[in-house]
């Protein structure tokens, strides 16, 4: 809606929605039998953190489909952005924690406190954290069972970075499930075809041509 602001005399029109730069935008999904309550907190620092993007439904949609048992399990969750994978893990009764970049933190933070079932997480409370590919990994545990992350393949530089990363928290024996938009512009199927095998081995358990969408499984290669 137009106002008028008052500037030396004269009355400029003030549009607030022209320089409002955050706004939210609220969704329901639902999967195995939860009901998520995620908003999205679109602003110029949040970028790409801020919308669920279409790979991660369709990680939700594979828990689903495939009815795989996270209960008890001890997840952590890449680049979660907006927090529905891991939100709906641990609401499954996993032992989750969600982590993005610092920008990403309080909008993690605010959809995991949205999403508490009024009675109480059924395992524990998600855990939210800071985590820089490449940077934070070595404060955080190796005793993962699942590492998970959607859409997180798709700006090259970080690739060596992310593999760091994901070879740090699957010391110990955790399967990595990582969905993916297919971007070829991205470098994203060389990084599943060279950058991952070479220290993981590779899956594809799930591929939507129609949104080239993928869904691989790994699991660090040399342990005995
Ligand atoms: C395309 S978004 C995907 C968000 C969410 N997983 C989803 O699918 O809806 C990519 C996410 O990776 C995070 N990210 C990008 N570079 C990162 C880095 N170097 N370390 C940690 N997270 C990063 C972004 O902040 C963002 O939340």
């Amino acid at each position: 809606m137009a106002e008028y602001g008052e500037e030396d005399g004269f009355m400029l029109p003030v549009d607030d929605g022209l320089f409002a730069d955050t706004f939210s935008d609220d969704s329901v999904y639902k999967f195995i039998g939860q009901e998520l309550k995620i908003s999205q907190v679109f602003s110029a620092n949040l970028g790409v953190a801020a919308p669920v993007w279409d790979a991660a439904l369709h990680l939700c949609r594979y828990f689903e489909e495939n009815s795989l048992n996270l209960k008890g399990k001890r997840i952590i969750e890449l680049g979660a952005g907006t927090g529905i994978v891991g939100i709906l893990a641990a609401r499954l009764g996993a032992d989750v924690t969600l982590t993005d970049l610092p920008l990403a933190v309080p909008q993690l933070q605010s959809n995991v406190s949205a999403n508490m079932p009024s009675s109480g997480w059924p395992s524990v409370a998600p855990s939210v954290l800071p985590l820089s590919w490449g940077q934070d990994q070595h404060v955080f545990p190796m005793d993962w069972d699942l590492v998970l992350g959607a859409d997180i393949v798709y700006l090259s530089e970080t690739y060596p970075l992310l593999l760091d990363t994901l070879v740090h928290l699957c010391k110990d024996r955790a399967v990595v499930y990582l969905s993916s938009k297919m971007r070829e512009e991205h470098g994203t199927p060389g990084f599943y075809g060279d950058t991952l095998p070479q220290r993981f081995h590779v899956k594809l358990e799930h591929r939507d041509p129609t949104q080239n969408i993928n869904i691989y499984s790994a699991t660090l290669r040399g342990k005995q």
